[in-house]
């Protein structure tokens, strides 16, 4: 028998916890309590309340990876689940640390006396910047006695994820997942059903199968110009340049030193060459080019050419545009990226 199948049990026991019977010796950082420890019975949470909902403005697609891992086995995965989702993360610091004594399930230890306090919340150090930018929430932890340790109830108390898509990834010693505790404080949220990992193999097949809130088309075509200080953005067109010139920002931001040319633009060489999609254009103020497949070119006057409309910069005068650009003057640095 495997050591795990010591304590698992089944998930949809409410009363879910480690079982004695197994040795306890060896280090291992499951509960096993051997013969003669005594095993808490963790009672089960009233029902939470539902948290009033102010109304969330999400950033389509957007995603964030939140966890919690005391002893380090969840975070790798975690960090997984956010590069699959291309999420941002942010790991659930306690205010105060687990140390290995608190982590002991076979004594009194505080993680098995919080397990046992319905009203238990461990307080959270951190605070994820903006939640309302989030349009999906994917939450990581370790399961202690069959379900999620009590500071994850706390995240959950502390945030309103209505509205939201959320689902739960865990790591243990071989008890399944669970999250039928914490669905109820968000009975607003779409829940997708979360997985239990035992290392990262499995994780992108289990992202990539989450039906998670996709980039709205208008996001999905923007594009952020970085020049000194001052941020753009561009709305980009729909054809093979842009989605070629998106795939290379992908890869990062790219930064282009481009040159005054001819009284009506600036211009500057990538390091690539992107395929063409020219037509006899009149270009106007703020207008992005791809001239000859390897140049960038931003407009703050006319041409007509046979050349690639890449874009268009949003919300800016003439007269920004030209005093940003150094209109007539000295070359300057533009960065181009997909994320601001
Ligand atoms: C207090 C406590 C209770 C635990 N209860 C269980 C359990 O019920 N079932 C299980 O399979 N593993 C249990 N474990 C083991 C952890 O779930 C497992 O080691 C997990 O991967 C640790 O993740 P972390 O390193 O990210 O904290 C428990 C661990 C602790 C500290």
């Amino acid at each position: 028998m495997a050591l795990y199948e010591i304590f698992r049990e089944p998930e949809s026991t409410p009363t879910s916890r480690p079982s004695g019977g197994g040795s306890s010796s060896g280090g291992s950082s499951r509960p096993s309590g051997g013969s003669g420890t005594t095993t808490p019975t963790p009672t089960p949470d009233p029902e939470p309340e539902p948290t009033p909902t102010p109304t969330p403005t999400p950033e389509s697609g957007k995603v964030l990876v939140a966890y919690f891992s005391a002893t380090g086995t969840t975070r790798p995965v975690a960090e997984k689940v956010a590069e699959a989702a291309g999420g941002d993360l942010f790991e659930i610091v306690p205010t105060q640390p687990y140390t290995s004594a608190d982590l002991n399930y076979n004594t009194d230890c505080r993680a098995n006396a919080e397990q046992n306090d319905p009203t238990a919340r461990p307080a959270i150090q951190n605070a994820v910047e903006d939640m309302d930018r989030y349009d999906a929430v994917l939450i990581g932890y370790p399961i202690w006695w069959g379900r999620a340790p009590k500071i994850i109830h706390t995240f959950l108390e502390t945030y309103d994820l209505s509205g939201k898509t959320v689902a739960t990834f865990c790591t243990s010693g071989g008890s399944g997942h669970e999250d039928a505790t914490l669905r109820g404080y968000e009975p607003d949220a779409t829940w997708l059903e979360g997985r239990r990992f035992s290392g990262t193999s499995q994780v992108e097949e289990w992202v990539n199968g989450l039906d998670l809130p996709k980039p709205t088309d208008e996001e999905a075509n923007k594009m952020y110009l970085q020049i000194g200080d001052t941020v753009w953005t561009a709305s980009l067109e729909d054809n093979l340049s842009v989605t070629a010139f998106k795939e290379l920002l992908s890869e990062g931001p790219v930064t282009v030193n481009m040159s005054d040319y001819g009284g009506f633009e600036k211009v500057g060489g990538l390091a690539t060459t992107l395929p063409q999609s020219n037509r006899q254009i009149t270009t106007k103020p703020g207008d992005i080019i791809l001239y000859q497949g390897n140049s960038v070119t931003i407009y703050y006057g006319e041409n007509s050419w046979n050349f690639t409309l890449l874009g268009h910069v949003d919300g800016v005068t003439d007269a920004q545009l030209r005093e940003v650009l150094k209109a007539g003057g000295e070359d300057i640095l533009v960065t181009f990226s997909l994320e601001e």
